[in-house]
């Protein structure tokens, strides 16, 4: 019998946008449940991962993630397929699924987040409050002008979440537009709707959907 997880863990729905947020920490037989509906590649990329907690971690990641997808598509988790795009973006192929439900997923730290829209182009990002000491120069060199002076303006204790805060912004816009690592991301923001969150305490996130 295919396990039920919980699968409500909504951090807010609007406008058919939906954010949800995991915790990833579980104990093994949990994770063994979730990864049985792991297709081949995903079991290959979890064994690639040297830590046992990172593969826990990816494994618990991608089983929810087929979870929540197969009870909006009614479908069975282990039968959703990807399509992945040029530059690493998965998403779901429109003619199987008879439904335009377009997805986006992030993970940090023991926190998955998965967005879903519907017929919209949707990004999320979320980043566990650690302290990153090379924040300064990514900011100078990552943040367009306008946005690092506000930054640099920013109290010294305020700076490290503000840099996160305007990182998974960063992010959630590329993983929108399917963008990859160091691809210059040229948008425009009167297109965009970008939406801050926390999706547990002490994590910060941004989701962007196309207007
Ligand atoms: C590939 C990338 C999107 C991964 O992001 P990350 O923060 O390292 O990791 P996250 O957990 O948040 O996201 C990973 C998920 O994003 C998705 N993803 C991967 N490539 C993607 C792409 N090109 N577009 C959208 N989503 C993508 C996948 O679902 C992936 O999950 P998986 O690895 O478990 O399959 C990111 O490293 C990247 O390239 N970002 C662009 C960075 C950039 O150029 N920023 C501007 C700096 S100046």
């Amino acid at each position: 019998m295919t396990p039920v997880f919980e699968t409500d863990g909504l951090v807010f729905k609007t406008d058919g946008l939906e954010v949800l947020a995991f915790m990833l920490d579980m104990d093994q037989d949990a994770v063994d449940d979730l990864g049985l509906c792991l297709n081949d590649e995903e079991r290959r990329r979890a064994l690639r991962l040297k830590l046992g907690r990172d593969r826990r971690r990816f494994v618990a990641t991608h089983g929810h993630l087929r979870h929540v997808l197969a009870a909006r598509l009614g479908l069975r988790p282990s039968d959703i397929e990807f399509e992945i795009g040029r530059l690493g973006k998965p998403r779901l192929p429109r003619r199987k699924c008879g439904a335009d439900l377009r997805f986006s997923l992030s993970r940090s730290a023991d926190v998955a987040v998965i967005a879903l829209a519907n017929d919209r182009d949707v990004g999320v990002d979320i980043e566990a409050i650690l302290p990153v000491p090379e924040a300064d120069e990514i900011a100078a060199l990552c943040l367009p002008a306008s946005e690092h002076a506000s930054y640099a303006a920013q109290e010294p204790e305020r700076r490290p979440t503000d840099f996160l805060e305007r990182w998974t912004r960063l992010e959630a816009v590329s993983k929108a537009m399917g963008c990859g690592l160091g691809q210059p991301i040229v948008w425009d923001e009167r297109n965009w709707t970008a939406t801050g969150f926390v999706p547990k305490p002490g994590y910060v996130g941004t989701v962007v959907v196309r207007n």
